[in-house]
């Protein structure tokens, strides 16, 4: 805002002027266009309302925005799903057709079983069970890993609730520890501490795509399942998620790989745990483990594996375009302490966080301005009311709750375009001078 009020004249619809007198033949005849009449000695009537608005225009700027400039173009969307599926469009018709040319279910279970194969091949695992959600998927690799109830899982304060959902579905009960300010990840030394006799699992998220230090965390003797349901294809030192034998990732549409609608899959080289979690998704599963969960039959979806299917060779190239609007960003708002992935890691960059103290105002600005952004997670888990039972307080995981009260998602997706993340960038700049 203040770069056009100092720098150029508004934007906006310009204050209305009376509509000059429509030509007579006087006024025709005298050569002297309306206009052109010479201004009264002292200005006023609509020559003083239009100083007072560019006197003021910093504070009618966000109103002229609506009506002008900034309408005029469509909003800067945070998602595009649309533009994911024309990129695929041939692989997907192709794709989908399969599956509604299916005769038996048989055939439908056999293109699952293939997306299956692909994405566990895609991450280099041994194998890949498909589910109905990520949740379904932490939740059948939990029970696959021998947690049930009494037990005692660690997880990281800034998740999304279905990690805790998940974990608290199989009768444990889950243990939070703080993550680092800078990934948001938790914090190998963190998490040892929160070790008691109970402790049956340990749950770390790859919060934002960024890839949590996992490898102190395998040393400690534990089951490591990692929530990777937003780290589609990242690395941390060259590997790729999971970087232990068990991760669990979602296929929600908006994640870095993204079906329609909803899907998850548990990938593993553990062969008792894949064979486990078959059984936990069975409904007529009768292994004493899985017995001791309740459980839900959970499959993907085969209409969701044909969309994964159509769009899993593309991940690679979505992911570069992620990260090089990632990198515009950083540049763009270093001062904005934003999230980044730790040293070694190569983010999926599912979101791309500011943290600004009047987060929820600058926000508001920014869609003056023409561009949605969105706030991922503005209670954290510990302070929602769904686990108002587990007697968390205010206070109890300051970075979770700092993150909570001031991190702002900006659009990522990789179909922005540079005219569009430009626009980002002028939006927040302009927003944040206010
Ligand atoms: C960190 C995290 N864990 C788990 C899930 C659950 O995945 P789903 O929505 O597919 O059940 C999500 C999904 O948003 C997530 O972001």
């Amino acid at each position: 805002m203040a770069e056009s009020a100092a720098g150029r004249p508004p934007t906006g619809p310009t204050p209305r002027s009376p509509a000059p007198a429509a030509p007579t033949p006087a006024n025709r005849t005298s050569g002297t266009p309306p206009s052109a009449t010479p201004p009264p000695a002292t200005p006023t009537g609509p020559g003083l309302l239009k100083r007072l608005v560019l006197r003021h225009y910093r504070r009618f700027a966000p109103a002229l925005d609506i009506a002008g400039e900034a309408y005029a173009a469509a909003v800067v969307g945070y998602e595009a799903f649309d533009r994911h599926n024309a990129d695929v469009q041939d692989a997907l018709s192709a794709e989908l057709s399969r599956v509604l040319a299916a005769r038996s279910t048989f055939e439908l279970w056999r293109l699952g079983k293939r997306f299956e194969a692909d994405f566990a091949r895609y991450c280099g695992r041994r194998a890949a069970i498909g589910t109905a959600s990520g949740t379904a998927a932490l939740q059948i690799a939990l029970v696959a890993a021998g947690v049930g109830p009494g037990d005692e899982v660690i997880t990281s304060a800034h998740t999304f609730l279905a990690t805790l959902l998940a974990i608290r579905n199989t009768g444990a009960r889950p243990v939070l520890v703080d993550p680092d300010p800078g990934d948001l990840c938790v914090r190998p030394e963190a998490v040892r501490r929160a070790i008691t006799t109970r402790t049956r699992a340990i749950v770390p998220v790859h919060m934002h795509g960024h890839v949590a230090d996992v490898a102190p965390l395998l040393a400690l003797g534990l089951p490591v399942i990692e929530d990777c349901a937003q780290a589609h294809g990242a690395t941390r030192d060259g590997q790729r998620v999971p970087i232990g034998p068990t991760g669990c990732f979602s296929f929600f549409a908006s994640k870095p790989l993204g079906g329609a609608g909803n899907g998850g899959a548990i990938v593993t080289d553990d062969e008792g745990l894949a064979e486990r979690a078959e059984r936990a998704r069975d409904p007529e599963g009768s292994d004493p483990i899985v017995l001791r969960a309740a459980r839900t039959p959970s499959y993907i979806d085969p209409l969701e594996a044909a969309v994964l299917t159509a769009r899993l060779p593309k991940l690679a190239s979505w992911r570069a375009a992620r990260a090089a609007n990632a990198a515009a960003y950083r540049a763009a708002f270093a001062e904005l302490a934003p999230v980044l992935p730790a040293a070694g890691v190569e983010s999926a960059w599912y979101s791309f966080v500011v943290r600004i103290d009047d987060r929820d105002a600058v926000k508001r600005r920014v869609l003056l301005g023409g561009v949605e952004t969105k706030i991922e997670y503005a209670t954290p888990v510990h302070l929602s009311p769904t686990f108002a039972d587990e007697g968390w307080r205010h206070g109890d995981f300051p970075v979770a709750e700092a993150a909570a009260a001031r991190g702002l998602s900006l659009p990522l997706h990789p179909f922005l375009t540079t005219a569009e993340r430009d626009r980002v960038i002028t939006a927040v700049r302009r927003a944040l001078r206010r």
